[in-house]
């Protein structure tokens, strides 16, 4: 029998309790396209909310934004996406399995990060030459030269005959960072900001990824939370330390440590970029360090390209030096989705209980645990049970989100919030009626302590708000 992974064990997860689902699975699913369910976007929702807080609430000098999927074709041009936004792409001629020709040279530890394609056959030349190259599906030896394969994803918004022409295609957005681009002007003449400030954003991306088999890590369709940092070229090295160590610790205030999570610094920038790090974390389910999050310094590129191509001025002018230039980038991009998975994958803990049971539970951190507290009352046939926690329920529910369960044994119920990850479960049984006291179980350590109906409020504001 095939050995079950630790991805498996999370993609299982994910689908048993309502996190995720495969998109269009009635119809055979669509590839690499995956839906939330209750609790998956409850938890995705807390990590978007938790980004947002300490990128906008927490900071005088960003401010946020909205901007459309769709955007001008122009955008895509000037960013030099339509032209070189592409994955080199390589085929078996016997199954048709597709694959990433840089990702089959790293896998033989030929780094091919941005190597031109001719660069890339040549490479792959030599390991057919010492049969090393074969179908990681069939095992079929018959794999085709590498092709440059865009990564854009084209719409026919607009009229029937407007199609035909090229100049008409619509992208969807690839990145959630253009949007920011081109409201730079806007924002800035809307609000009190000077520079350095920076435009946050979450959303949706969309990429042709050519090969996304690694459940929510590569998906077509997935949310980025980005922020775009415009500043004087002087200030760069400072704000870009500032911002580094400010994602850094944004991580340890999850949850991370130093065995979750290291930098990984790139060896060839792209010709506008003076500096450009990633944020790995080490998945269990991927089996090692990817990457979740970018912090780059992109220079003056982006708002020059822009104005060249719109013929707007976005220069900044600075009332105090008098100096007139285009701002530089700093950027920090996170992927929401890639998040999702590694708090899951972080959480997920198998324990030995008792004998010999197993008891799964998903140790999240409480601020983005999609229930805070479960409320269960001891016995489901004894109304005065229900009615009394349903009362203690309707008193907490506006303040945290909760879950009421009156089905199955309490042992059972405490199986399935572990596996949600609730921080608390509150027991209502005879004592309540008798002395008003309900038992509070908490997830990690399994210790049950009594806490009074009238003080259970305060009781969780203490232990859930930070
Ligand atoms: N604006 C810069 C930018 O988009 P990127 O490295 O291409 O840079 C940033 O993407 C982040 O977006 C990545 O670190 C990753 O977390 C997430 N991301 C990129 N492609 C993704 C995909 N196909 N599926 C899920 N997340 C993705």
């Amino acid at each position: 029998m095939a050995e079950i992974t630790p991805m498996d064990k999370i993609v299982s997860l994910c689908k048993r309790r309502g996190f995720v689902f495969p998109s269009s699975e009635i119809y055979g699913g669509l590839g690499a396209i995956y839906d939330y369910g209750h609790y998956g976007t409850l938890l995705k929702n807390n990590i978007r909310d938790a980004w947002w807080k300490a990128m906008t609430q927490m900071r005088d000098d960003v401010v946020g934004l909205d901007s459309a999927i769709f955007m001008h074709p122009k955008t895509w041009a000037a960013s030099g996406h339509i032209d070189s936004f592409e994955d080199p792409q390589v085929d078996c001629k016997k199954c048709k399995s597709r694959f990433r020709a840089d990702h089959i040279l790293e896998e033989f530890g030929i780094g091919a990060d941005k190597m031109p394609v001719d660069s890339i056959n040549k490479e792959l030349d030599k390991l057919r030459k010492e049969k090393k190259l074969k179908c990681a599906n069939c095992g079929s030896t018959e794999l085709t030269e590498a092709r440059r394969f865009s990564l854009m994803v084209k719409s026919n918004l607009g009229s029937p005959t407007d199609e035909l022409k090229e100049e008409n295609v619509v992208y969807l957005r690839p990145e959630t960072c253009g949007g920011i681009y081109l409201e730079y002007k806007n924002t800035l003449d809307s609000t009190r900001m000077k520079l350095p400030f920076g435009i946050a954003q979450v959303g949706k991306a969309f990429r042709n990824e050519i090969v996304a088999r690694q459940f929510i890590f590569r998906t077509r369709e997935f949310e980025q939370m980005e922020m775009q940092y415009f500043l004087h070229p002087d200030q760069m090295k400072e704000k870009y330390a500032m911002w580094k160590d400010l994602r850094w610790q944004w991580y340890f205030e999850y949850g991370m440590s130093e065995n979750d999570i290291r930098w990984y610094k790139h060896k060839k920038l792209a010709h506008y970029a003076s500096e450009a790090y990633d944020v790995e974390f080490n998945f269990k389910s991927l089996g090692g360090f990817k990457e979740i999050e970018g912090i780059h310094a992109r220079g003056n590129w982006d708002l020059s390209q822009h104005s060249k191509f719109s013929g707007v001025d976005l220069a900044y002018f600075d009332e105090k030096t008098k100096e007139k230039f285009i701002p530089h980038i700093m950027e920090t991009s996170a992927g929401l989705n890639r998040l999702f998975l590694m708090f899951i994958d972080q959480a997920y803990t198998e324990e030995t209980i008792g004998e010999n049971e197993t008891r799964m539970v998903l140790k999240l951190d409480r601020r983005l645990a999609p229930i805070k507290i479960a409320i269960f009352p001891l016995l489901k046939n004894k109304p005065e049970l229900v009615a009394k926690a349903r009362e203690v329920y309707d008193s907490v529910k506006s303040k945290f989100m909760c879950e009421f369960d009156d089905n199955g044994n309490i042992g059972k119920r405490y199986r399935r919030q572990d596996e949600i990850g609730t921080p608390y479960c509150v027991t209502i049984d005879f004592e309540t009626l008798e002395k008003g006291a309900v038992t509070v179980r908490d997830r990690d350590t399994m210790k049950q302590e009594s806490v009074k109906v009238e003080d259970l409020n305060e009781y969780f504001k203490e232990k859930l708000v930070k």
